[in-house]
């Protein structure tokens, strides 16, 4: 009997059980109704007198060692539980939403930019931002010794000589140079849309800025009109600034167009009554435009004869200003997200 009581000792002080269903195993087999000590107690009864007290003893530790170990091993396994529960948390409720980033209010912008021209059937295209001169100027009717260059304070990257020259590498100072790119690739009729990244060797102030990004179009087909541009510029105005936009053109100089004009939208803040944004003219100028001079067209292979064509360009940053009431450019650029977050749901 004493080998029996010690045995059952060893094994409730080692059992190691994995759920509270093998504890209570455990926990019947040693102290149920049926359980060994039970039947311990059981032999107990018909032990001789002299050995009723060393082995009453010895069943009094067990069970006392029976009931602490099962007590602690319920603990720990629901301890254990509670901890697990609370790493896996309520399972039926909605995941806490992620941080996720939002788009820079320059890209927003452009976006949209990108988006009405589209529904107009335009694609989009695009091209280096480490340019030739050719594409930039030459092809675009800036003659190589011609002060019009000089509209454009250009960063070069590889000059040939001291004079201009058509291999020159610069940073593009407008995205007409992709414009340049698929008059040279593809055939008419071209409908195109080129959004990117400009640099101008300007001071950096509240109006300028070194880096910025324009949105550019071009559409030739066979007798394209002045008539056509305007209705097209007039949609796009009324998408972006509200139904109420109205536009008007200013007769402009650039050399790859002519006639060239410069469109100025009805001022959505004052409603063209005249505020400190519109400088109390009730109008913002919005963008570059004009019919494609043929010299341009020849350059690049069209025949311009055959086919006529409109080009307009903007400043995503000056649309986005105009837009949102910014007053200071350099905001775009400096990335506070105090700044940023404003136009979270601008999307
Ligand atoms: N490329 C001109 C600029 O950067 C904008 C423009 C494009 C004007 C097309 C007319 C036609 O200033």
């Amino acid at each position: 009997m004493i080998t029996k009581i010690e045995e059952l000792l060893k094994t409730v002080q080692e059992a190691a059980p994995k759920s509270a269903a093998e504890v209570e195993e455990l926990r019947i087999r040693i102290l149920g109704k049926k359980g060994e000590l039970n039947a311990l107690m059981e032999e107990f009864k018909s032990v001789p007198a002299e050995q009723k007290r060393e082995l009453g003893q010895k069943i009094n530790l067990l069970k006392q060692t029976a009931q602490e170990r099962i007590n602690a091993l319920k603990e720990e396994l629901s301890a254990a539980a509670a901890t697990s529960a609370e790493k896996v948390g309520d399972m039926t409720r909605p995941a806490a939403a992620s941080a996720d980033g939002t788009r820079h209010p320059i890209s927003i912008v452009k976006n949209q930019i990108v988006d009405i021209f589209s529904r107009l059937g335009y694609t989009v295209a695009e091209g280096p931002e480490i340019e030739d001169d050719w594409h930039v100027f030459s092809a675009l009717n800036f003659p190589l010794s011609h002060p019009a260059r000089d509209m454009q304070d250009t960063f070069f990257v590889e000059k040939r000589s001291n004079e201009p020259n058509v291999k020159d590498l610069l940073l593009r100072t407008h995205t007409s140079s992709i414009q340049v790119r698929a008059m040279e690739h593809q055939k008419p009729p071209i409908r195109i849309i080129c959004p990117g990244r400009v640099f101008r060797n300007e001071a950096i102030s509240y109006r300028a800025h070194c880096i910025f990004h324009q949105v550019e179009g071009l559409f030739i087909d066979e007798g394209v009109s002045f008539a056509d541009m305007k209705q097209s510029i007039l949609y796009f105005a009324k998408e972006l600034f509200g139904e109420t936009a109205t536009i008007r053109m200013r007769p402009s100089y650039f050399p790859f167009t002519e006639p060239s004009a410069e469109v100025d939208v009805s001022c959505n803040l004052c409603g063209g009554k005249g505020c400190n944004v519109c400088k109390g003219t009730g109008w913002l100028e919005i963008m570059g435009c004009g019919m494609v001079d043929p010299n341009v067209l020849e350059a690049s292979g069209i025949d311009s004869k055959k086919y006529s064509g409109f080009a307009f360009g903007m400043g995503v940053e000056r649309i986005a200003m105009l837009k949102y009431g910014v007053k200071d450019l350099r905001l775009y650029f400096e990335n506070d997200v105090r700044f940023l977050h404003q136009f979270d749901d601008a999307l």
